[in-house]
């Protein structure tokens, strides 16, 4: 599983288990079709190393959840989902009219088509396979329907850490000139995390580990703030997994200090287009 491809299967157990818990931060019944015995192995293995994965996982999408249903009961009926991997949304959280356009690797998003109709699941879903760094986001969605003058919700989960700190400047500053009327989520680590200078020595171990089974971190971010002020973005919300999980779980005594240092944010256009004022 040490290639980004393969990462998706293993966000996607992590995701599936919260379905097991009492009260569950949400529910997702159509990720289980994509699983099986070996993606399971894998995932508990990794699990084993870096319980904390797990959770982070399960707590940015019950975020991500919350602000698309937030966007698409505002009225977007356009999301885009970048790196989609077994992402079930499109599934999920729908509404009269709401497309989603789906950006992954080809095998990725024909495994992902073939079985959601093997398995009956409706999803009003355009899949673009390809890669959004080297084929470029725009001239992607531009092979579509896609229409570049709608208010459009942009989620890209679980993706930032493991591309080029460039690519992922250039990929909201491709959304920015093109999409006049935005938001994006994204989650993203703490620079000090990828610099191991979080001073936490059980982060450092953490990542060594992870890394050595999954796929390495090489972008992070420290101010999410100064990064929207280059770009003239706005920053509309803006949470550590740390905050998250003390509103999630509120009975429940932090994890990680990982949690403290991996975020979750949604940023939206401000020069030149809309901004939807909340
Ligand atoms: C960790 S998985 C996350 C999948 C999904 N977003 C989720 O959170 O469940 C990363 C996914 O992003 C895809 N990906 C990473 N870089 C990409 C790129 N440049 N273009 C297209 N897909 C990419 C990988 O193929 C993989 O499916």
């Amino acid at each position: 599983m040490k290639n980004v491809t393969g990462t998706a299967f293993i966000v996607a157990e992590f995701r599936a288990e919260e379905n097991e818990e009492a009260i569950p931060l949400y529910t997702d019944h159509v990720v289980k079709i994509w699983l099986n015995e070996e993606t399971k192995k894998v995932a508990s293995h990794i699990a084993q190393s870096s319980p904390a994965a797990k959770e982070m996982v399960k707590l940015r999408t019950k975020y991500f959840d919350d602000v698309l249903s937030n966007q698409i009961l505002g009225g977007c009926k356009q999301v885009v989902i970048l790196g989609s991997g077994l992402d079930s949304r499109a599934a999920r959280i729908n509404g009269e009219g709401v497309i989603y356009f789906e950006i992954d690797d080809r095998a990725t998003l024909q495994l992902k088509e073939e079985t959601l109709k093997a398995n009956k699941v409706t999803a009003n879903v355009c899949y673009l396979p390809g890669d959004y760094v080297k084929d470029g986001l725009i001239p992607l969605l531009k092979q579509s329907e896609f229409d570049f003058a709608r208010q459009t919700y942009f989620l890209w989960e679980g993706n930032t850490t493991l591309v080029d700190k460039k690519d992922v400047i250039f990929v909201l500053e491709q959304i920015r000139d093109n999409v006049p009327n935005f938001r994006v989520s994204f989650d993203y680590m703490s620079e000090k995390v990828i610099l191991r200078t979080t001073g936490y020595q059980d982060i450092n171990d953490y990542i060594d580990k992870y890394e050595s089974m999954y796929a390495p971190w090489i972008t992070g971010f420290e101010k999410i703030a100064t990064l929207a002020d280059e770009l003239h973005l706005k920053v509309i919300e803006n949470f550590s997994t740390a905050d998250l999980y003390a509103q999630y779980r509120p009975r429940r005594s932090l994890e990680s200090n990982l949690f403290k240092f991996y975020f979750v944010c949604t940023l939206e256009n401000v020069v030149g287009g809309v901004s939807q004022e909340i």
